[in-house]
């Protein structure tokens, strides 16, 4: 396992990151507890939630994957230092119109509620989890700044900023002397470059931004588990998102055909650790945020650490999904 240096930080994150959106939602705790041993004894020392992880299933309430996490640390007994956590605020937690978005009033609530479910004293990393158009940010940044100078927050970061956002961020916070956002988290793999590719990665690479992407596998169709014509499998989150199904078109047929021929003349890489291989293999990415719901699905996306691919795979791979065509 190979550890990198968050953005221009001083930390050290492993090379995948262990996202768990899918604990509380696809995966119930005992599995989440299991993949979350397995992570950890491969190495993996960074942690991906969010407090809002997985509302949107009904009857959940919020901030489950969060206590999962939290109940993983005291019941394995693992030490707080060994671990880096990143988790998200903006979300909607409560039909309390002040219980969302990145007001300091949200803020200050979201940060009591995330570090009480994670049952630690200081989040590593702190996100937005998306651009609050109701709030200037220089009331976010001042807010994100106190957590930091009060010690529950080390690090900040943000998901799914436009780049003018971001741009906007990190002017405000050099004008003012706040700490910054030292990395992003945004949607990006092999089958959805454009977003990140447009604008956002000339900011990150030249400001030393952080790149930890989320769903490097497309939401699980980078597995090459749905086929041109076939049934979407039963249990998949191809069954409830319209997300992943969007990729169903013939240009993305085509890739994964690429794909995973390439994995085999490659020595037998898999669809999916060829996908997430192509992430590894980029020097602007820091670490792909990773969501097996299962032990099976974890031990295929860690058979990528370490690959790393060619410059002339890389190439093939580039050609075959560019978005600028
Ligand atoms: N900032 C944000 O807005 C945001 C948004 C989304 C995610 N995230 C973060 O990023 C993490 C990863 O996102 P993601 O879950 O969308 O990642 P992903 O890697 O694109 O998709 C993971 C899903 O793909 C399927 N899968 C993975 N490996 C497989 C395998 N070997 N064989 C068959 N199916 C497999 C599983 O779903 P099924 O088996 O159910 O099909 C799994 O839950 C999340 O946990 C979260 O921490 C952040």
């Amino acid at each position: 396992m190979e550890y990198r240096k968050l953005g221009r930080t001083g930390l050290k994150v492993s090379e995948f990151c262990m996202g768990t959106m899918q604990f509380g939602w696809t995966a119930d705790e005992e599995t989440s507890f299991e993949v979350l041993n397995a992570a950890y004894e491969a190495g993996i020392n960074f942690i991906d939630t969010a407090d809002i992880y997985s509302r949107w299933v009904e009857g959940n309430p919020g901030g489950v994957s969060e206590e999962i996490v939290g109940k993983w640390i005291k019941k394995f007994d693992i030490p707080r230092e060994n671990l880096v956590i990143a988790t998200k605020v903006r979300g909607q937690m409560s039909d309390d119109p002040n219980d969302q978005g990145l007001s300091r009033q949200h803020i200050m609530k979201a940060v009591e509620d995330s570090l009480r479910r994670l049952q630690i004293d200081y989040i590593d990393l702190y996100q937005s989890h998306s651009y609050d158009p109701d709030v200037e940010i220089q009331e976010t940044m001042r807010a994100f700044d106190d957590l930091v100078h009060q010690g529950k927050v080390r690090y900040l970061g943000c998901s799914n900023y436009p780049a003018w956002r971001l741009m906007e961020a990190m002017w405000e916070s050099e004008r003012d002397e706040l700490y910054r956002y030292e990395c992003i988290q945004p949607h990006y793999n092999l089958v959805h470059r454009a977003e990140f590719e447009r604008e956002l990665a000339d900011v990150c690479s030249k400001y030393g931004v952080g790149v930890i992407p989320y769903s490097p596998l497309a939401g699980g169709f980078l597995t090459g588990k749905y086929k041109k014509g076939g049934d979407i499998p039963a249990g998949t989150r191809g069954e409830m998102s319209g997300r992943v199904q969007g990729h169903m078109i013939d240009k993305n047929w085509d890739l994964l055909e690429l794909v995973e021929n390439m994995g085999q003349e490659k020595g037998g890489y898999s669809v999916s650790q060829m996908s997430l291989g192509w992430l590894l293999s980029d020097p602007l990415i820091t670490s792909p945020i990773i969501g097996p719901k299962n032990i099976k699905q974890f031990k295929d996306n860690i058979g990528a650490v370490g690959l790393r691919l060619s410059e002339d795979e890389k190439a093939r791979l580039d050609e075959a999904s560019d978005w600028t065509k």
